[in-house]
């Protein structure tokens, strides 16, 4: 048996290949299940108990002399592809595609730095909330009607954890933990238990809005909204205010603005009214100032949020929400980074 090992050591320290290929014969050769080590690791076991100390040294060296082999073998190849002279070095090369921004991403930016110019910190909060921050703080009595405008997804029985509705929930944890003046907005993701269609999906990203200080007014805003609506939009876009309701907003309006398609004529997107809405604002129910331990005769404030699915969609003509989510390359390479 030491005889045969020995042989096979000279044998394959003659071998030599010229591809890779060749190498990889060499190894099912000796290596493999069915190679001739293998082969001996089984005669091995019929060695006399006396000389099997020295039989298995020998074998086990042999193993490890032809593995080391055949990677110098293989090692050696690789090398000389990399040295061929015959590569012609003046083909182009193959391009790299290169990633783009999403354009929710695109549109949350320009939003944050149309705030960030009139002065609005940017700052992001937890999506699983509690019911405190989404509907209790924010003036939804236990039984109000109002909660049933949000199907929710709760996270547990006692229906006290849940994945937020809406970013208004940051306006509390920032009430809660920062005196006034607050001048900030809150980008992020919400969720809702709603049906996929192409209006609607079940998680989506809004902005949230809070300026609360001394002496804000409803015109205060109003004027911010405008800013807001001519940078985003063009300097020739107009707002206009209608009244509504949320529970956390007195009074509350939603916000036009003339649509961007048409420049107010009246086309499909606007469903010939001229104007579409955007976004939805008010004043701060002073029970929201003063579930956040904030004193209602100094400060006052107001809010707004909005849907920045709803804002892509206007801004670049896009039909259908669940195109944002589809990852479909053809649709998000037509947006360039910003
Ligand atoms: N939270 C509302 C929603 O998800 C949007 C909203 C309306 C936010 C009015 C506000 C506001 O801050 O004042 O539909």
């Amino acid at each position: 048996m030491i005889e045969k090992i020995n042989n096979l050591l000279t044998e394959i320290s003659e071998i030599n290949v010229s591809a890779a290929v060749e190498a990889e014969e060499v190894r099912i050769k000796y290596l493999s299940k069915k190679g001739i080590i293998s082969a001996l690791f089984d005669e091995f076991r019929s060695v006399p108990p006396h000389e099997k100390k020295e039989v298995g040294l020998a074998l086990n060296n042999l193993k490890k002399v032809t593995h080391e082999t055949i990677n110098n073998l293989k090692q050696q190849f690789e090398q000389k592809t990399i040295d061929n002279k015959n590569i012609d070095w003046t083909l182009p090369g193959t391009m790299f595609p290169l990633g783009s921004r999403h354009p929710i991403s695109i549109v949350k930016n320009q939003i944050c730095e149309i705030f960030a110019s009139l002065g609005y910190t940017v700052s992001e909060n937890r999506e699983i909330e509690d019911d405190w921050h989404v509907f209790s703080a924010l003036n939804f009595p236990p039984e109000h009607p109002a909660r049933d405008m949000q199907d929710t997804f709760f996270i547990d029985k006692n229906r006290d954890l849940l994945l937020r509705t809406h970013t208004s929930s940051v306006q509390i944890r920032v009430m809660e933990s920062q005196k006034p003046p607050i001048r900030a907005i809150f980008p992020g993701r919400v969720y809702r238990n709603e049906a996929i269609s192409a209006r609607a999906h079940c998680f989506f990203h809004q902005v949230e809005g809070l300026y609360i200080d001394e002496k804000v007014s409803f015109a205060d805003l109003r004027q911010n909204l405008l800013f807001f609506a001519k940078e985003l939009f063009g300097q020739q876009t107009e707002i206009r205010l209608r009244p509504s309701f949320f529970p956390f907003t007195e009074p509350s309006a939603e916000m036009d603005i003339s649509c961007s398609l048409c420049g107010g004529k009246g086309c499909g997107i606007c469903k010939y009214t001229g104007w579409v809405e955007i976004l939805g604002c008010g004043m701060v129910d002073p029970n929201v100032l003063v579930n956040c331990n904030l004193d209602t005769k100094k400060y006052s404030g107001f809010a707004f949020g909005m849907g920045i699915e709803r804002i892509s969609m206007l801004k670049y003509k896009i039909n259908d929400i669940r195109l944002f989510f589809e990852n479909d390359i053809r649709f998000l390479e037509q947006f360039e980074s910003a």
